[in-house]
């Protein structure tokens, strides 16, 4: 039997699969993220052998430091920018994610932003709450078809790969894209064109959607000078992490049409959002929510309880990212 702290409450199902895997567990009581302190004092309170960590808990040498007999972290979520990898695989300590479960999830949640935002949803809702809807008029809260424009993915993953396909299949959409390799799979499914440049997507694209995962690389990769070769009638769309698009830049480029919306889901220093977001009318904003399905989030649970459970079973640990 191992012991396992859970960072914050996750859905009863991944609790389940360890229990029933007959490990302990102990669940943080706190309703809310653990403070760095708290997180280290939590820590250091009983010698766990696992961590079921969230995308909210900053995972490194220090938390490493304070947590000798953790041998694994299961992070919950497909992103893991808030582990220190290299570190972790020099001290040799497992780390995994959870993808592909939650793909659909977040591809709809892209298609959903990208659709509230060119068909003027959530202004038109705010319109309308307002009691400023006065009437049937020509002229009204026009938005912009999509079928027939462009959609201009930068990264061509799973994630992207599925948007990709409801963007062709379900809404007409031509598809390009840049990656750092070329897909045949998404050429061949959704008739999509390489592009080796973000440039070429940005400057093509009618609407341009983020799948690339943070990294240094990719670390204020739409900035205001790429923003700037974006067509004016474009729309960008993040589902990815917050801290790929330069908010204060995006803020500036909305303000001053140089492109025509966006709508994020993810905030460089969230929860915080940048100063003038929220009072854009051309934004969509959602709180971090692209994978927060009922049946999603359960199976991101599964999947990292699972992937506890088989670690310390000495079975083949999936999704392992170090
Ligand atoms: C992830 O899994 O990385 C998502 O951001 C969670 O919603």
């Amino acid at each position: 039997m191992s012991s396992v702290f859970v960072t914050r409450r996750i859905p009863e199902e991944g609790v389940t699969v360890l229990k029933t895997a007959g490990h302990d567990v102990t669940v943080s009581e706190k309703d809310g993220v653990l403070t760095r302190d708290e997180l280290l004092a939590a820590l250091k309170a009983k010698p766990y052998d696992a961590v079921l960590c969230l995308l909210t808990d900053k995972i490194d040498g220090d938390v490493f430091d304070a947590a000798p007999s953790v041998k694994m972290f299961a992070n919950y979520a497909v992103g893991f920018d808030n582990v220190a990898i290299d570190e972790a695989k020099k001290r040799g300590i497992v780390v995994t994610n959870t993808p592909d479960v939650l793909t659909d999830t977040v591809a709809e949640h892209t298609i959903a932003l990208m659709l509230a935002i060119t068909s003027r949803i959530a202004e038109g809702d705010r319109f309308t709450r307002a009691g400023k809807y006065e009437g049937w008029a020509p002229l009204m809260l026009l938005g912009t078809d999509v079928k027939g424009k462009t959609l201009g993915l930068l990264g061509a993953g799973r994630i992207g790969q599925r948007v990709a396909a409801i963007a062709h299949h379900g809404l007409g959409m031509s598809v390009i894209y840049y990656d750092i390799k070329q897909n045949p799979d998404i050429e061949k499914s959704c008739d999509a064109e390489f592009h080796p440049t973000i440039e070429e997507i940005l400057k093509k694209a009618d609407v341009v959607t983020v799948h690339v995962p943070l990294l240094d690389a990719t670390r204020g990769l739409i900035n205001a000078e790429r923003l700037g070769m974006m067509k004016k009638t474009a729309y960008l769309v993040n589902t990815a992490r917050g801290p790929i698009v330069d908010e204060a830049a995006l803020v500036g480029a909305l303000k001053n049409n140089v492109i025509k919306g966006a709508a994020l889901d993810v905030y460089e220093k969230e929860p915080s959002l940048a100063p003038g977001l929220s009072a854009l009318e051309n934004v969509v904003i959602t709180p971090h929510i692209a994978s927060a399905s009922i049946e999603t989030r359960a199976a991101m649970a599964e999947v990292a309880a699972h992937s506890i459970v088989d670690y310390f079973a000495g079975a083949q640990v999936q999704h392992r990212v170090a």
